[in-house]
Formats: structure tokens, sequence, C-alpha cells
């Protein structure tokens, strides 16, 4: 598999919208990607995010030109990239792809892998010079020209990988989990990177990742996959606070579900019962009768009125308690953040400020 692929000179321009229609590919029996349509706007940054093995590097793939569709049809624009009998290749679709595994060429300096794509087809060389200076500034390695890629950290590789994708100027820059095999540390300062880059260029991303905290922080849309199909496509506020159903709501931010009944709906806000008690809940359409209700940690604080639910642990997160409880009524887990750790074993008070009603539910 190639490490990158290279915009051809005069190709396919900037501001690419990627449409996926009922794009389905088979390994033998498995549907790695089963029947997905989807459309990633021009200048959009989408993350796919999902468990290992639901299809997010096959769909990543089938978009780039590396894997060919079973079924359905692959555009940018309004131009076919692929079907299940026809396809443009990967070098010809104005594309950058940044790999977890950069690939670099050890022997080379950084400048010299950077400018590579350029070398490749025919510019001049003033012209990849001032290029190569723009897209290490960008990743911020400005001054590391010389420097041979031995002498690089991990997170400097990643950059160099990043600065050879962006040097051709595609319209579509795809990333797969990028930042899998970076530290903590540094994943977090590549975050301001990936953002910047989404902001200088204008490409269209499609960004890979399982880490959801990175997908909320990263991207402007997020599609949560499983099992080759997308359960859930909107921003990450929406998928946060109105999970389409309880996977989505398992794959995204902490919380937990436990059961209520809805009563009176008004808008949008449902009057559920848990434990006995009457709390307002977000939902969607007409929820009535047994539900399952998402409650995340911050919509709930240890207060009068509430549900009496008793202590099983708590975790010191900095600059709160993450306490785990179990509702007395049922059993059922909760999480709350706490400024104070109350004591194990004891039966407190859960008061509900925020919760939604998980569809389908
Ligand atoms: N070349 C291949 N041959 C056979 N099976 C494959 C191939 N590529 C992927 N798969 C299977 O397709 C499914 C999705 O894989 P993948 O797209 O790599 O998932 P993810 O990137 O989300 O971890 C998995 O079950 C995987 O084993
Ligand atoms: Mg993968």
């Amino acid at each position: 598999m190639p490490a990158f692929v290279t915009a051809q000179p005069g190709g396919i321009e900037n501001l690419t919208a990627i449409h996926l229609e009922g794009v389905t590919r088979r390994f033998g029996d498995v549907a790695a990607v089963d029947g997905i349509s989807l459309d990633f706007p021009a200048g959009s940054f989408t993350a796919l995010l999902g468990p290992s093995g639901c299809g997010k590097t096959t769909l990543l793939r089938l978009i780039a030109g590396f894997e060919t569709p079973s079924e359905g049809r692959v555009l940018f624009g309004e131009q076919l990239m692929a079907d299940a009998t026809w396809q443009v290749p990967p070098e010809k679709r104005g594309i950058g792809v940044v790999f977890q595994s950069y690939a670099l060429w050890p022997h080379m300096d950084v400048a010299g892998n950077v400018a590579y794509p350029l070398k490749t087809r025919g510019a001049e060389r003033l012209q990849i010079e001032t290029r190569v200076d723009t897209v290490l500034d960008i990743v911020g390695l400005t001054g590391f020209r010389q420097r041979r890629i031995e002498e690089l950290s991990g997170g400097q590789r990643q950059r160099v990988a990043l600065a050879r994708c962006l040097v051709a100027d595609t319209g579509v820059i795809l990333f797969d989990e990028p930042l899998a095999n970076l530290d903590v540390h540094l994943r977090a300062s590549m975050v301001e990177v990936f953002r910047d880059i989404h902001h200088r260029t204008g490409a269209t991303i499609v960004y890979v990742t399982h880490d959801q905290v990175e997908a909320l922080a990263l991207a402007d849309r997020i599609a949560v996959m499983d099992r080759g199909r997308v359960l859930q496509i909107g921003a990450p506020s929406d998928i946060y606070r109105a999970p389409a159903d309880e996977k989505v709501s398992g794959f995204v931010g902490r919380g937990s579900i436990v059961s209520g009944i809805a009563k009176a709906v008004e808008n949008a806000t449902a009057t559920v019962e848990i434990a006995g008690l009457d709390f307002p809940a977000r939902c969607r359409g007409a929820a009535k009768g047994p539900v399952k209700v998402l409650l995340r940690p911050e919509g709930l604080s240890l207060a009068e009125p509430g549900i009496a639910a008793t202590v099983c642990s708590t975790t010191y997160r900095g600059p709160v308690h993450e306490v785990r409880l179990k509702l007395v009524s049922s059993g059922e887990d909760l999480l709350v953040d706490c400024r104070e750790a109350p004591v194990l074993g004891e039966t407190v008070s859960v008061a509900v400020s925020d919760a939604w009603i998980v569809p389908g539910s």
C-alpha cells in the first residue's frame, strides 16, 4: 500500500465534495462496508468513529481508490470515481493520504521527504523550495529542513508525513488513525495542527479514529460506524447530546442509561419518571411509556429532590471525583462528577437537570 498519493497537476481542483451512494465492499462473506450512502460536503472535516473492525479503514480506502466497491458508486463532485465495474486509480483522484505508519524514507532528510511528491511530478526547484517551507511552517517544523529522519522523534516524524501529504495541495485529505502511535501529550498538541491544516487548506478531510475524544475535538461532523454501517452522522455536540441509539451513546462520551417512564411531551421535552420521581428529558418525537434515558455526568448532581442511590466507587479525575452509584430502586448504574467525594456505601440523592430519551428505546 503506498503511504501517500499526490495530486495530478491540473487535476481535480480544491473544494471537492465526496459522495458515497449505496457503497458495499465484501470480503468473502463479510460486508466490511455495508450499503453506505454518505455525503462529505466540500471543505468539511468528518471523523469516521467506531470500534475496531467496523469498516472505517475499508471506507477510507474506497474513497482513496485502494479498494473497489462490490456495489454502489463513489463520486468526487459530479465525477464518478468508482463503481463495481470501473475506477479512477488513486494517483488520479487528487487526494492526500496519511496512514498510521508514516513510511518516510530514512536516508533522505526532512526536505527531501516532503518535496518528493512535487519532484515526481516535475515541479520547478524554486517552486518546490517555497512550497516545502510553507508546509513545514504549517506543521511546526520550520528549521528542520536538513534533519535526517532518524534524528526525529515519533511526533516529529508524523509531522513530516503530514507535510508531505499537504505539499501537493489536494482537495481531499484522508487520515487513518494518524495519531495512534503517539503518546497522549503529543496527540493533544497535534489536534491544533490538524485544525490549522483544515482552516488553511480548505480541503475536504475524512479522519478515521476509534478515539471519541479525538473525534469530538477535531471534526465538524462525526459519522459513528458499526458493522459496516453508519449509525448516526451529525455535529459532535448533536452526537453527544442526542445519540440516535444505545450503541452510539455507548461509543461517545461518558454516561449511563436507566429505565424510565415517559409521560407528557411538549416542545421536544418529555416528563419522565425515574424511580418514582418526575424529571424533564429532551426527546425526539412522541416518547410514551417505558423508555431508556441517557444521563450524562454533567446533567446530574448530588442534591434534593432526587433519586436514591448508593455510592459504589469514586475515582479522582482532577478537578472532580467520578462517582459510580447504584439506583436503590432498580440496581441500575449511574455516573456523577462531584467536587467532594461522597462516602462509600452511603445512600445519596441524585438530582437530574438534563436527560435524553434514547430514540427507539
Ligand atoms: N483485505 C481484506 N481481506 C479480508 N477481510 C478484510 C480485508 N480488509 C478488511 N477486512 C475485514 O473487514 C472488516 C473491517 O475492517 P477495517 O475496515 O479494517 O475496520 P476498522 O478500520 O474499522 O478497524 C473486518 O472484519 C476486517 O477483518
Ligand atoms: Mg482501521
